[in-house]
């Protein structure tokens, strides 16, 4: 019988973090834009560390590292917004993970951005737009995980998506 699952050599318990990112590396995951509004304006990031936690309520989780200026915004506010890209948004993705230089109301130069309930910039042309209100954030090694009830849905829901696999975009 062959097995198609190399191990890690015993030695290396835990695996070293480098071979960690290399398999995460071949997770497809899909691209979201978390939003929120400060008092110096809008700001946001691009964010793949999102999950579906409940539907009663509809809750999601969004892990951001804690040096995030987004993160600090959104403790700020107690409000967020997850929105899901649709394949044709690369430049957005791009923008939002800061490969474009461009801070804060800068980054939302490009796009149709509105809002739903809580005042956190919603994309018209998102896949899903999930607008939260943070309900409970607990820190975890260099990440804080935030845990937000859904209090509005947008999003236009048509074409394919964004994933992120193998360290590039990819339209599927
Ligand atoms: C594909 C992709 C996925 C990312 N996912 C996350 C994520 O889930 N959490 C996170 O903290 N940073 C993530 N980042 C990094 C942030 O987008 C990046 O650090 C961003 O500049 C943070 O902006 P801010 O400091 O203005 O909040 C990701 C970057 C890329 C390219």
């Amino acid at each position: 019988m062959t097995s198609t699952v190399q191990p890690f050599p015993p030695e290396a318990e835990p695996p070293p973090g480098q071979a960690f990112r290399d398999a995460m590396a071949q997770v497809a995951s899909a691209v979201h834009v978390v939003t929120t509004i400060g008092p110096a304006g809008r700001v946001g990031m691009t964010a793949t560390a999102v999950a579906s936690v409940s539907d009663a309520p509809p809750t999601v989780l969004v892990c951001i590292e804690r040096s995030s200026r987004t993160l600090a915004a959104i403790e700020a506010s107690g409000v967020f917004c997850v929105n899901t890209l649709p394949g044709d948004l690369v430049g957005t993705a791009e923008i939002f993970a800061n490969r474009r230089g461009l801070q804060g109301e800068e980054r939302f130069a490009a796009g149709d951005w509105g809002t739903l309930v809580t005042g956190s910039p919603a994309l018209r042309d998102a896949l899903a737009a999930f607008d939260c209100r943070l309900v409970a954030s607990h820190d975890i090694a260099t990440h804080r995980v935030l845990v937000g009830e859904v209090a509005g849905l947008g999003g236009a829901g048509r074409g394919g998506s964004l994933i992120y696999r193998r360290r590039q975009f990819e339209a599927v």
